[in-house]
């Protein structure tokens, strides 16, 4: 949440950080800010989309650093926007993560007599680096203020004479460097790779300082130097480009069509050395937050049913299975940014006690990934739409054919996978299928509430479905196992309340009968599946490859949630009070 950009040494400096904050505004949208420094410090900051600003008001520099903010502390006000200036003017920062001990040193701070002027967290950050330095920000100053921040902080502070200083403690940053001596920070790697090359993970608790000219590092323990070695970027798996496609949500839901097979790429080389440590393990945990943790669910389902000892977590729930976490267990993490904070702290639980961990990670040398004894890469190339869609069905097939690879030894399931692929370009094809969707897409976009029932397989795909739809078209929608609805669900069915059912061959027969049941009591049935049913009042076909139901169903829930989205002249791309980077707990 929050994204940070910033250009150094480069004439262009302020319009390069006003495109860079666009391609990153994605992680947070409550409000954008910019600085730079000619001599003095200016900045100019407004609350909204970054994405309408064609022309800034401020002139240019050699240096700029900006800001989107997700708001955590302090409401979506200009004043509350970053980046904050200290009083004195000495600096300006920005900050990306919470200062969990806030209350406490700002306590001391006015006790000092000094006079805050928003509600954020940050300010107490700037006013504490104001007393400590002074005018004059040094190694040992700044290193001494930032021992004393709290929680999940990434600063970074842009000094009047044009020097910047760096801290990671949690939420990501990214150095890059450019082709003429410039050099960049990004909240995330996609975002730079329009202006850098070459590119450098900065390391938790690592101080990076600018001296206006080259960059030198320290770790932030004992101020020891470190070096600063660069990496080449893939540019291919950072492309980040809408093409033809109005939002980046209908590309990346029409990428699915391609990206099922580059899942599938690194399995023969890691597969055999997962299988390896599954067969070695007592207990298999499975965790992931939001989408994730549905994806979470699906892959224990796959599993469980090669008879495996299989557990899922949800990442912000990993504490209460603390006391089972042990040496001779392993964790498949899924994640699509690799930041997110419940999923990162989950993972440092289960690391202190011994617990080995594959990460299944789509952006590339992100925290996950580097924190796993195994990094899967996803692969299924930048997930800009805030909803997650490939990112997600993505680890649902991973799950499929890691469970088939334990069953068979064998990597066939890549034909069957060709063969879906194919089937889905068609089914994206097939006029009168989207037409179907359209106009259910109107029908639901009159509803309050709605309701999907799935079984087996298909309840993670539920749960997904009702997120999808709650999510980017403000409906609210409950997914649920059909089994449970006799036990009191269906008290929520009145007449034309709309049901989705999602059927696959092995849930049919159940599924029918609970179809049956709602309609006795005025439900609108709208069935989701090869074939069609009498019972269904609407039908969504799916591609005929019943194996994967479950992905296809979710491909139609993201169709219909978009489609609602813009009847509801709604942003499918940035849905309100989201972020796409959850770093924050
Ligand atoms: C929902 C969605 C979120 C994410 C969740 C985890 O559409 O995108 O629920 O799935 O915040 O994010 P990652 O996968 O980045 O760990």
């Amino acid at each position: 949440m929050c994204g940070i950009y910033a250009c150094l040494g480069n004439s262009d400096a302020t319009s390069k950080v006003l495109a860079g904050l666009k391609r990153i505004e994605y992680r947070g949208y409550d409000s954008w800010g910019i600085a730079i420094c000619n001599d003095e410090i200016e900045i100019e900051k407004h609350v909204g989309k970054i994405s309408a600003i064609e022309k800034l008001s401020l002139a240019d520099s050699n240096n700029a650093i900006g800001h989107t903010r997700w708001a955590t502390h302090g409401g979506v006000t200009q004043k509350n926007a970053h980046p904050h200036l200290a009083q004195n003017g000495s600096f300006a920062l920005v900050q990306n993560g919470v200062l969990e001990n806030y209350q406490e040193l700002k306590k001391e701070l006015q006790k000092d007599d000094y006079k805050f002027q928003t509600e954020t967290d940050t300010e107490v950050i700037v006013a504490l680096l104001e007393k400590e330095c002074g005018k004059t920000i040094d190694l040992e100053k700044f290193s001494r203020t930032i021992k004393r921040l709290a929680g999940r902080n990434t600063i970074l502070v842009l000094t009047k004479t044009g020097e910047v200083w760096v801290y990671r403690q949690g939420s990501p940053l990214i150095i890059g460097q450019g082709e003429r001596g410039d050099f960049y920070f990004s909240s995330d790697l996609a975002s730079m790779s329009l202006d850098a090359k070459k590119y450098r993970v900065i390391e938790n608790q690592e101080i990076i300082h600018f001296d206006g000219k080259n960059l030198e590092s320290f770790q932030s323990k004992d101020l020891t130097p470190k070096q600063i070695i660069f990496q080449i970027m893939d540019q291919q798996a950072l492309e980040i480009d809408k093409g033809s496609f109005a939002h980046f949500m209908l590309k990346e839901i029409h990428e699915q069509e391609e990206s099922f097979l580059k899942i599938l790429s690194k399995s023969e080389e890691l597969f055999p050395k997962i299988a390896e440590k599954i067969e070695l393990s007592r207990n298999i945990y499975v965790v992931g937050a939001g989408s994730a943790s549905y994806a979470a669910a699906s892959i224990v389902f796959n599993l469980r049913a090669n008879r495996k000892n299989v557990y899922h977590v949800p990442a912000y729930d990993s504490a209460d299975f603390a006391a089972i976490f042990n040496e001779k267990d392993m964790a498949i993490v899924l994640s699509q940014s690799g930041e997110t904070a419940d999923t990162i702290e989950a993972i440092e639980q289960m690391k202190t006690k011994g617990v080995f961990i594959v990460s299944v990670v789509n952006m590339p040398s992100s925290t996950l990934m580097n924190m796993a004894d195994i990094a899967y890469p996803l692969n299924v190339g930048a997930e800009i739409g805030v909803a997650s869609s490939k990112a997600l069905t993505g680890h649902m097939l991973f799950g499929m054919a890691l469970a088939d690879y334990l069953e068979n030894k064998n990597f066939s399931f890549k034909k069957e996978v060709e063969k879906f692929s194919k089937q889905l370009g068609e089914w994206f094809g097939n006029e009168k299928i989207m037409n179907d969707i359209k106009k259910i897409a109107q029908l639901l976009s009159q509803k309050n509430d709605l309701y999907i029932l799935g079984r087996g397989q298909l309840l993670a795909s539920a749960l997904e479905f009702a997120l999808k739809i709650k999510e980017v078209s403000y409906i609210h929608a409950e997914g649920f196992s059909a089994g449970e609805l006799k036990h009191g669900v269906i008290a929520l069915i009145e007449k034309e309340t709309p049901v989705i059912c999602l059927v696959n061959k092995l849930t049919r027969e159940d599924m029918i009968s609970s179809a049956h049941e709602v309609k006795a009591r005025g439900a609108r049935v709208i069935g989701i599946a090869t074939k069609n049913e009498d019972i269904f009042d609407d039908f969504i076909e799916l591609p005929q490859a019943e194996k994967f139901a479950n992905l296809s169903s979710i491909i139609v829930a993201q169709l219909l949630t978009y489609e609602i989205a813009l009847i509801k002249n709604l942003d499918p791309d940035k849905p309100r009070n989201l972020a796409k980077s959850v770093t924050v707990k």
